[in-house]
């Protein structure tokens, strides 16, 4: 069933000179795919290696480990990016992303999977200050770790998704 208030929304903002514009310059909303696809990119490795790192697959011996930490400003410079170029590309086609059930699944599970990164990243700080940390935290610590990789690559397929619905 489509929400009223999205329909009313979407047809407001089709209406705009902004809107009108980007419908007729298919290049820019390439344009800003290429910049949506960098900024997964960048996104998604930053947040594996940190999964990975919480897992204990990622130690600290590996040659990759230092890029786990040095990957948070992009990742943060990538999440603004893809919400700016997201933004963009609703306004060129609202319709398409805000009456489309897998865009709505997928703004839910980037919701969630933000609040899982967080509690990681704060998870990851007690841990390191915790010589003694007990095993049930860790354990948490891991589930939340499988939960996040499996939000990421949800929200990967849903994005791919939306492009066939
Ligand atoms: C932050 C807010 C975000 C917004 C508002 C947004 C919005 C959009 C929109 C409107 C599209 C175009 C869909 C279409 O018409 O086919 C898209 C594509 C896509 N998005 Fe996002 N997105 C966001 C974040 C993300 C994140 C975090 C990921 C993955 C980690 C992601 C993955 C994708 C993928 C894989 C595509 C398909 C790209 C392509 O095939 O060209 N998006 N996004």
């Amino acid at each position: 069933m489509i929400n009223p208030f999205l329909k009313q929304l979407s047809l407001s903002i089709e209406q705009t000179l902004m809107s009108q514009s980007l419908q007729g310059m298919e290049w820019v909303v390439a344009v800003l795919q290429t910049i949506h696809i960098l900024a997964i990119c960048t996104l998604m490795t930053a947040m594996m290696m940190s999964n990975f790192k919480a897992l204990g697959l990622l130690t600290r011996n590996h040659v990759l480990y230092p890029l786990a930490s040095a990957l948070k400003v992009p990742a943060h410079i990538a999440i603004f990016v893809l919400f700016l170029t997201g933004l963009i590309m609703i306004i060129g086609e609202p319709a398409r992303a805000l009456l489309n059930p897998i865009f709505q699944l997928k703004m839910i599970l980037l919701i969630a999977a933000i609040f899982c990164s967080i509690y990681s990243a704060i998870a990851q700080k007690k841990l390191a200050n915790d010589y003694f940390g007990n095993s049930k935290t860790q354990l948490t610590h891991k589930l939340i770790a499988v939960i996040s990789i499996g939000l990421w690559l949800s929200i990967l397929f849903a994005g791919r998704w939306i492009a066939y619905t």
